[in-house]
């Protein structure tokens, strides 16, 4: 049973060797800005995080920090947890991959490709990276590294396969018949490229070590970690049992983003896996790009980790999000710097938006009597402007549906500019003696134009379009209510300014 507004969209889970940093904050955010959106739209969502933490990359950093595995993952997978609290982050799940109901999900996709022929057992000799967590042909290496510059070892031990091998002309043929499945487009030729170039059967068992979900029927192995953590995925929604309302709602339903990283197991493995087990493969993987500081690639032993929380806590949770999502266009690259986002902030959110709303609101405050004004007849101008506002809906779904966050702020702000023009050139403030009814629809053009561009800045910046919808006692936030102007007379409560101009410290 699919239905066209459900929506179900996902983001990595994280593995828990290390604390969270902006790269994880990133992937969240965006799914988070992107399953508001649909709300707002009115999509039934189901949105799920979570965290990855079997194998061995795992279990190498459980030992190293001296703990348990078990009492380590707990801990570690409480930061990613608070961290989606910090960020205000609108989950409907928390999946933590060592949780009953997760185990009991990959075992029965376990069951399920062995039972249709899918693995074998044999054995596997070849490359391994833990930190990759991946398995290496001698001629992928690069100096006797991966692809991605990790250290890899030889293994050498017995393995079941995933009958990989068999699935390459189905995957192109599924590419070809759902064009949309790899975004954006310049990935979906990469993928299409490597499986053209043949697949391999994968190996999907370790047995030189424990930490793992173990293989049904055969305790000397534990699931590769992928095969466990894609799973995550059916897990949220109930599965083994694919008569749960989740499931029926939300699969295929579903949307992955991941970074670019991690592409290869979400559109060549999973897919491979899924129909393999009987199951159709999600509606979309969206791979996005990775932030460097300052122009340098982020990582642990340079140092350079940006902790997320800390940027919070100085900037608040709206300037991260605005930063992230409109420095760059999602699934490209992205540096950041401070100076960057301090730019950003002051340019777009304190003296653009917040401008216009703090003199606009403290205006009608102050000369309307706090209540929403009451307009008189319409100008050229005045409808120049609610034009453009109202084109704004249709372009957020152009460009939101294609997760081009960018572009639909970029859009909003045009408005918000048009906006700071109006007042500036319409003057309300002189005509308050000469002409207090010009004022009043000058006022109401404004806070109607402000109405509009807060209901859809709510996926993007929920915080200050919430205090600013707040400010237009406007009780209903959705889409549904884009066209229900403000009722003049309506009492309005005190302003208070929404983005403060960030003036650096001395
Ligand atoms: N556990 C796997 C995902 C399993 S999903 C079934 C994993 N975890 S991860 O913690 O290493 O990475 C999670 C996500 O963070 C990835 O999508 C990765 O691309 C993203 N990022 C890590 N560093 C990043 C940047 N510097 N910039 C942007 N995103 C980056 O992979």
């Amino acid at each position: 049973m699919t239905n066209e507004k459900n929506f179900y969209i996902t983001t990595p889970i994280y593995y828990v060797n290390d604390a969270p940093h902006i790269g994880h904050a990133y992937t969240t955010l965006a799914c988070d800005t992107m399953a508001r959106y649909k709300r707002l739209m009115g999509y039934d969502v189901k949105f799920a995080t979570g965290t990855d933490e079997h194998g061995q990359k795992v279990e190498k950093a459980a030992a190293a920090a001296g703990m348990d595995p078990k009492d380590f993952v707990d801990k570690v997978s409480q930061t990613f947890r608070h961290l989606a609290v910090e960020m205000q982050i609108t989950n409907d799940d928390f999946i933590r991959t060592t949780e009953p109901r997760h185990i009991k999900a990959a075992q029965q996709l376990w069951v399920e490709l062995i039972n249709r022929g899918e693995i074998y057992l044999g054995s596997y000799a070849g490359w391994y990276s833990v930190r990759d967590e991946a398995f290496y042909a001698e001629s992928e290496l690069i100096d006797g590294k991966a692809p991605t510059g990790a250290p890899v070892e030889w293994v050498e031990e017995p393995s079941y396969f995933f009958k990989l091998s068999a699935w390459g002309d189905k995957l192109l043929e599924f590419y070809e018949k759902h064009p949309d499945f790899i975004q954006p487009e310049s990935r979906r030729n990469e993928v299409i490229s490597f499986v053209k170039s043949g697949l391999r059967d994968l190996s999907i068992s370790r047995a030189s070590f424990k930490w793992g979900v173990p293989v049904p029927n055969d305790p000397d192995h534990v699931m590769y970690v992928w095969l466990d953590a894609l799973t995550n995925y059916l897990t949220v929604l109930g599965y083994p049992d694919t008569n749960s309302d989740d499931f029926k709602k939300f699969w295929p339903e579903s949307v992955h983003v991941v970074g670019k990283d991690i592409l290869r197991f979400h559109t060549v493995y999973w897919p491979a896996f899924l129909m393999a087990a009987g199951l159709t493969p999600p509606k979309k993987i969206f791979a996005h790009g990775w932030w460097t500081n300052e122009g340098v690639k982020i990582s642990k032993s340079l140092g350079n980790t940006i902790d997320p929380i800390e940027l919070i806590n100085t900037f608040g949770v709206d300037a991260v999000r605005y930063f992230l999502l409109r420095e760059v266009s999602f699934g490209q690259d992205g540096d950041f710097s401070l100076s960057g986002l301090i730019n950003r902030y002051n340019s777009d959110l304190a003296n653009s938006y917040g401008n216009l709303v703090q003199r606009v609101l403290s205006f009608i405050y102050k000369q309307c009597d706090g209540k929403v004004p009451q307009p008189a007849e319409y100008t050229a101008e005045d409808k120049d402007l609610l034009i453009e506002a109202d084109a704004l809906p249709e372009i957020l779904e152009q460009n939101m549906e294609n997760f081009s966050f960018h572009k639909h702020a970029e859009h909003i702000w045009q408005v918000i500019f048009k906006a700071n023009q109006y007042v500036d050139m319409q003057k309300p403030w002189v005509l308050k003696a000469t002409d207090p009814k010009r004022m009043q629809t000058i006022l109401y053009i404004l806070a109607e134009t402000i109405r509009k561009i807060a209901i859809l800045t709510q996926p993007i910046l929920p915080i200050a379009s919430e205090k600013i919808l707040d400010q237009l006692a406007m009780t209903k936030r959705g889409l549904d209510v884009f066209n229900q102007a403000l009722q003049p007379g309506t009492p309005l409560p005190e302003p208070k300014g929404v983005f403060p101009r960030w003036v650096e410290k001395a």
